[in-house]
């Protein structure tokens, strides 16, 4: 597996500019030297201009993600956000089509996939989120649930570019409730968005694409999560809060 593996936290709608550079200097302290794993931070916007500046001084490979984006360049969009401005915090990453987005501001797969096009053309590597619910889980729904998002989030994006994404598998009914896939679960999923990909694309694109797990995702689970053959990282909301907690997951499991 040539893939390396790739950490992010999502601090959702967390944390005040003073508290997100208190939990990235003992980040920086704490991962001083580690490469490991591709680590990410992804805080709301109000605070990506501290955490850019503190990730400048440093040697650190923490890399910045954020949260969303607005798929045009500028314009009258009150309350967006574009790719360019976010390319001038120095963000590599870009979370799109989060569950919590898609139901709360009714976001859809059409709408998502203009965002992953967006980030791209800026140089930005989206980490597409995709994830069926409990009804659909129950129902045995789940794989025409994630085929569709893939499919339609992934529509026009361009076999190189998708050398540039990351997919994030959160089943919808593992997120904040405590109740993670199983590892079994987990890398059944995954193996099956690794085989669409591969007739969306190819095989080898196929190989070579991370596939990130997230849904209540803490230290007691992390490791086993990673062992599985096609899990590549791990997308972490809650448990990423706590600068320990969410390096003792990345120090501990990589
Ligand atoms: O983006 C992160 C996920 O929504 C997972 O959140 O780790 O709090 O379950 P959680």
């Amino acid at each position: 597996n040539v893939r390396k593996k790739i950490i992010a936290g999502n601090w959702k709608m967390n944390k005040t500019v003073s508290e997100a550079k208190a939990f990235v200097h003992v980040l920086l302290k704490e991962l001083e030297e580690y490469s490991a794993a591709d680590v990410v931070i992804c805080p709301p916007f109000t605070a990506l201009q501290a955490i850019c500046d503190l990730l400048s001084q440093s040697s650190s490979h923490v890399r910045l993600g954020a949260q969303n984006l607005f798929p045009a360049s500028h314009g009258p969009y009150t309350g967006e956000i574009s790719p360019w401005m976010l390319r001038e915090f120095f963000c590599h990453y870009v979370i799109v089509g989060h569950s919590e987005r898609r139901i709360h501001l009714g976001e859809t797969d059409l709408f998502i996939n203009k965002k992953v096009k967006a980030a791209l053309s800026a140089s930005l590597h989206p980490i597409l989120c995709i994830g069926e619910n409990l009804e659909e889980r129950q129902q045995g729904l789940w794989k025409e649930k994630i085929s569709q998002q893939l499919q339609i989030g992934l529509k026009e994006v361009e076999e190189k570019q998708l050398a540039d994404c990351v997919i994030a598998y959160e089943p919808i009914w593992a997120i904040g409730t405590g109740k993670n896939a199983t590892p079994e679960q987990a890398q059944e999923v995954h193996l099956f968005i690794r085989e669409e990909i591969s007739r969306l694309f190819s095989l080898q694109s196929a190989q070579k694409l991370r596939i990130q797990y997230g849904g209540s995702v803490s230290p007691e689970n992390a490791q086993e999560l990673l062992l599985c053959p096609d899990i590549d990282g791990l997308l972490i909301g809650g448990a990423s809060l706590d600068v320990r907690t969410f390096c003792s997951i990345i120090l501990n499991s990589t």
